[in-house]
């Protein structure tokens, strides 16, 4: 295998965020050259509104990742998200093309295709068929079958379908320019890649993006995707409720926010109750926020504003969580990623409501010029590089034994094709 240049670019509510690595035959996980987040305009609730500015936007993150790695992109995987996003479990059944013999790559192909089949509008598009098992001869469980040997072929696939305006708004603004779409990867399963274990998964585990204008589900158990969905809300409600709560601009409630989150709060506090009073005010002068204030409450703000939203925002995963059918089974609990899990009292409301574990996921498996990115809100960039990883390594026949994860990690119709290809080329 010789050295190749990958990339992922995440257009959120927020930001803009564009990743750019090396992988080499001599190293394991990607070598991060260039990053860039830049904030984003015209993106609501993880769907493009105003296309022209979004081209603007990805363009300047993407010319700063290119100049920060001295390399150009080509092409990318990209993230998808919002309430768009729907997903079902749905099985195929094939009888074995040559049942003397073993079952080979051509017959999980032929079941997956049957898995697929299902009834969807002209106007939606299946992004993701994940193979959770596969069943031989009444045999459930089973990750790869090939080489078993069997007559009748059965598999459960998770499937995630989106809104075709939406791929096609995403990938006219990155032929807009030059870059083509290597495939649409759910935001929220992108950000699983990144943050969450193999062992996490096969125990059972949630995945909550708490992006600035969505949040992104994705539960995993037996170590296969099982349920994924998207909440139009975020953590720019969090914002919105600062601003109205305290009468200050939408500028001002965000920089209350963040500071509220940092650890020159915590400082403060202390500072505060070691000291001689026990006002629980906090200095918000250095913040240059366009009003006259200089204090706010901490337990107002913290208390009084941030945690009815968060409870209201987990009671809503946890409606999805239940309505998914796997409440029982996400032993693991929540992983909270993107930047909303920053918030400050987000793990203690997560357990509050929902009821089990949870923490803060960061991305891993990079290497390189990692320190600004390895932040929750970079959860889904950083994932997307790993798919593309996965996908160069398939590319180039290397992992081509790893069927297991082969079978795991093929999207959309493109990549699909490709893999089928890859199949009909490797296996005898
Ligand atoms: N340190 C922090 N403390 C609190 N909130 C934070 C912090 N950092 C980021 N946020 C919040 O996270 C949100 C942005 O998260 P993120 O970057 O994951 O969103 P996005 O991916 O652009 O949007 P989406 O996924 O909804 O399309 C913003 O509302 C921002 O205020
Ligand atoms: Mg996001």
């Amino acid at each position: 295998m010789k050295d190749e240049i990958i990339t992922g670019i995440d257009i959120g509510s927020s930001k803009i965020a564009v990743l750019v690595a090396k992988l080499s035959p001599d190293e394991q996980v990607p070598r991060v050259l260039g990053f860039s987040s830049v904030d984003s305009h015209g993106v609501k609730r993880g769907q493009i509104v105003d296309i022209n500015r979004v081209v603007r936007v990805v363009e300047n993150a993407v010319e700063a990742a290119e100049r920060m790695a001295g390399a150009k992109i080509q092409s990318s995987y990209v993230s998808i998200g919002g309430p768009h996003i729907q997903s079902l479990n749905s099985q195929g059944v094939v009888a074995v093309s040559n049942p003397n013999t073993e079952i080979t790559g051509e017959d999980v192909l032929r079941v997956i295709d049957a898995a697929k089949a299902i009834s969807l509008s002209s106007t939606r598009e299946i992004i993701e068929v994940t193979p959770r098992e596969f069943i031989v001869d009444g045999q459930d469980g089973i990750n790869n079958p090939v080489g078993m040997s069997g007559v009748r072929l059965e598999v459960n696939t998770h499937i995630i379908t989106a809104s075709l305006t939406n791929l096609r708004n995403v990938d006219r603004c990155l032929s807009d320019l030059g870059i083509k779409t290597n495939g649409y990867i759910f935001s929220g399963m992108a950000s699983s890649l990144s943050s969450v274990t193999d062992t996490e998964k096969e125990l059972g585990i949630a995945v909550v993006d708490i992006g600035g204008g969505k949040i992104d589900i994705c539960i995993y158990t037996d170590g296969a995707l099982s349920y994924s969905s998207s909440v139009p809300f975020g953590a720019r409600h969090i914002t919105n409720d600062i601003a109205v709560g305290l009468r200050i601009s939408l500028d001002s409630a965000e920089k209350v926010k963040l500071f509220l989150s940092s650890k020159d709060v915590k400082k403060q506090l202390t500072e505060e109750h070691v000291g001689k009073t026990s006002k629980d005010d906090i200095d918000v002068s250095k913040l240059g926020l366009t009003e006259d204030i200089t204090k706010v409450s901490y337990k107002t703000v913290v208390e009084g504003i941030i945690r009815p939203r968060l409870e209201e925002i987990f009671e809503e995963i946890l409606s999805h969580i239940e309505r998914s059918g796997f409440v029982t089974a996400i032993p693991s609990g929540l992983v909270l990623v993107g930047g909303g899990a920053l918030t400050v009292g987000t793990v203690e409301a997560a357990k509050r409501i929902v009821g089990v574990p949870a923490r803060i996921g960061v991305p891993g498996n990079m290497t390189g010029l990692i320190d600004e990115v390895i932040y929750p809100q970079y959860s889904c960039v950083a994932g997307l590089l790993l798919y593309s990883q996965h996908d160069e390594s398939q590319r180039q026949g290397l992992d081509f034994k790893d069927f297991d994860k082969i079978l795991r990690n093929f999207s959309l119709t493109k990549s699909y094709k490709k893999i089928t290809d890859l199949f009909k080329s490797f296996i005898p």
